[in-house]
Parts: C-alpha cells; structure tokens; sequence
C-alpha cells in the first residue's frame, strides 16, 4: 500500500530536526510544508516540492494523498509533533485517505521544548490548544476550571482568535486570581528565543509573537 509519511519537524531549529525526519525527506518523491519547514530540509529534498499555506491547506492534502495512491512517496511536513494540534488530526478528519497507509514521524513538540526551557515536568499538566481559532466556550470553562483545581497548564494560544492577553483577561474574568503565575515562551529554540515569566494581570496588558506556549503554573491557594 502506499504511504504518507507524516513528517514532524520540531519547533522550528534544525538542532531538532530528527535524523528519522531527515531520512524521509530524502527518500521522499513529493515533499509539502510551509515554507519556514521546506527551509531546515534544503539539502535533503530530491523530489517535487509543494509550499502549504492557510489558503491551500485542502489541495495540499488532496494533492498529498493522490500522489500517495499513484505510488508515490510523499512527506507531509508538520511542524513540532504531527499529534499535538498538527497535521495527523487534519489529515485524519480530511476524508481523503482511503487507499494510503498513513506513516507518523515523531517530532519534538513546542509543548516540549517548552517544559524544557521551564524546567517543568508536565506529568500532570493540562494541555490546551486553541490554534486556528478552535476555541469552544466549553474548553474556555474547562481551562477556568483545571486552574481553579491546582493544575499546571500548557497551551498553545492563537494570535488572532485567542492570543495570550484575551486568555489571560478572560481567566481574571472567570475568577482566578490575578496573582496567578504565567510563563509566555516565544521562538521556542529559534536565535530570538524569549521566556517572560510574569502575572495573569500583567501578561492581560501585553501582546505576545504568533510562535509562542504559555504555561500558567497551578496556583494552591485557588484550590482550598
Ligand atoms: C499549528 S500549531 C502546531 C503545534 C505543533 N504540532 C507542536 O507540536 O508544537 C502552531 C502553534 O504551535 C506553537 N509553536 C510552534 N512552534 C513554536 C515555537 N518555536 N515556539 C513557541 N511556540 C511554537 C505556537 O503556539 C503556534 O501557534
């Protein structure tokens, strides 16, 4: 059966890029991502390249797995960890394969390279994703809630429909304290990476690059 190689490429450094993801993208005929993910494979690619956008994410992936069904060796290129808000879920929910095997590469995640810099364990962390404007008020109420109950929390905002201020603002709203820890990593592992560690009420006043996870640490005195 033919195979698309779901292919994470890590937080955006070609130090975490895996030598896996290299050896796919070498062999691979027809290679697709955005544009910052064809850069750290410059001297990998041998086969036709296709840019992803926002706009052309549906031909992309059509494109993708017809390739794959003609026989071809596809690298669907997604960034960080294909699992964690990227492009397995889309693919899987697309409807467009039936007839390729579907192979995922593991990547380094930005949810990992986050708890690194942190130095934070995130056994018990909840993980959020509200990237691409999937911001139920559901997941907001529970966001609230996993806080309240003590719980470290890791999420990746959207700098449009969600960014850091308005979730921040929106958890003052719902009655957590104001007092409460945050930590806004930007550029995870890129030259202009930055860690500000600062407050519900003073991440609410300030705006934050689109490439960013913010952690807001559990805080002990909500929960009693
Ligand atoms: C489409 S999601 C992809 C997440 C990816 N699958 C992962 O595992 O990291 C894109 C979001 O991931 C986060 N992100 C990706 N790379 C990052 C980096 N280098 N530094 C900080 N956040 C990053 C940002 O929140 C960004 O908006």
């Amino acid at each position: 059966m033919a195979k698309l190689n779901i292919v994470g490429v890590g937080p955006g450094s070609p130090d975490y890029v895996t030598p896996a993801a290299r050896k796919t993208v070498q062999k691979a005929e027809v290679v697709i991502g955005a544009q910052r993910s064809l850069n750290l494979f410059t001297d990998d690619i041998k086969g036709e390249t296709m840019i992803l956008t926002a706009k052309n994410l549906n031909s992309a992936l059509k494109f993708a797995v017809e390739s794959a069904e003609k026989g071809k060796n596809v690298a669907l290129l997604s960034t960080g960890d294909p699992g964690f808000s990227g492009l397995l879920q889309t693919v899987l929910k697309s409807g467009f394969v039936k007839a390729v095997e579907v192979n995922v590469v593991p990547g380094v995640s930005s949810i990992q390279a986050c708890a690194a810099r942190l130095g934070i364990s995130w056994d018990d962390a909840c993980l959020f994703t509200f990237h691409e404007g999937d911001v139920s008020a559901e997941e907001k109420i529970e966001l609230a809630s996993c806080i309240k109950k003590g719980k470290e929390v890791m999420l990746l905002p959207d700098s449009r429909a969600f960014p850091p201020r308005e979730i921040a603002s929106f958890l003052i709203k719902a009655e957590v304290d104001k007092e409460t820890p945050v930590f806004v990593c930007e550029n995870l592992t890129l030259d202009d990476e930055k860690v500000t560690s600062s407050s519900l009420e003073e991440v609410s006043k300030q705006t934050f690059r689109s490439l960013c996870v913010m952690v807001i640490k559990a805080n002990h005195k909500e929960k009693g």
